[in-house]
């Protein structure tokens, strides 16, 4: 019997990255409250890349962590569900001279990548975008296609177990003095309409997965960084 009840990930949830005014104007609205440089120095450090190393970029978006750590591996698989989004980020590559990216139009829930042949994983403000039973075989899949170690790190909004409405007001405020009216929209079109969810259900879900959690950090109330071994 066909299964009419799966998740349609193609489909945009909460903000419209297949859009291109969006697409345009991703970048610099993030520089309003994320310091790249520190993001890129700690998934070095956590998920250490070489040049024999095969990672993917799951949620790509405008590709900077792709074509970063592309440089450091053999091969980098990068993915998105937004068209528009991939051709930024191919567009990128190309300027910088970096040819060793696949770009798939693809998702979580749609990947297709020979199970156990990845090092490492990064998962940067896209888990979201999935309900929590989507994003349970989210996990499923990419711990089927890490090699036994492989590590997978998740960056993410994701809700303190106790006080979650002052950490969400909170964080909402403080993007507003930050990036004015835009990250103030942004930030509430996140937690009205995307998926962030508990960091405990996080945590389970990360476990029930089979994963080791070897390194935890929490920014800002909100902000997650797990990093999760197989
Ligand atoms: C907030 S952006 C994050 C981009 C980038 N990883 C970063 O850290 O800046 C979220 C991206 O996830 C993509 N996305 C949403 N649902 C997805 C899914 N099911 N699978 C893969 N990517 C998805 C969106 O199209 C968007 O480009």
């Amino acid at each position: 019997m066909a299964k009419n009840w799966l998740y349609q990930e193609f489909q945009q949830t909460g903000k419209d990255y297949a859009s291109l005014e969006e697409v345009n104007v991703y970048d610099p609205s993030h520089d309003d409250f994320r310091n790249i440089n520190e993001e890129y120095q700690l998934i070095d450090d956590w998920l250490e890349p070489n040049k024999n190393c095969q990672w993917a970029d799951i949620g790509c978006g405008t590709g900077n962590f792709s074509i970063y750590f592309a440089k450091k591996c053999k091969k980098l698989y990068a993915m998105d569900i937004s068209e528009p989004m991939l051709d930024l980020a191919k567009k990128k590559a190309k300027a910088q001279l970096v040819t060793n990216i696949e770009f798939q139009h693809s998702g979580y829930l749609n990947l297709k990548l020979p199970d156990g042949s990845l090092d490492a994983v990064m998962s940067s403000l896209s888990l979201h975008h999935l309900p929590d039973y989507w994003k349970a075989k989210a996990l499923e899949k990419i711990y089927q296609v890490l090699k036994p170690g492989g590590r997978l790190y998740i960056y993410d909004i994701v809700i303190p177990d106790v006080h979650g409405d002052e950490a969400i007001q909170g964080f909402i405020d403080r993007q507003a003095e930050r990036g004015g009216d835009f990250l103030r929209e942004d930030t509430l079109i996140h937690f009205k309409e995307e998926y962030s969810t508990y960091d405990w259900i996080m945590k389970g879900l990360i476990a029930k997965q089979g994963f080791s959690l070897i390194g935890e950090i929490t920014e800002d109330g909100v902000l997650k960084r797990y990093l999760c071994q197989k």
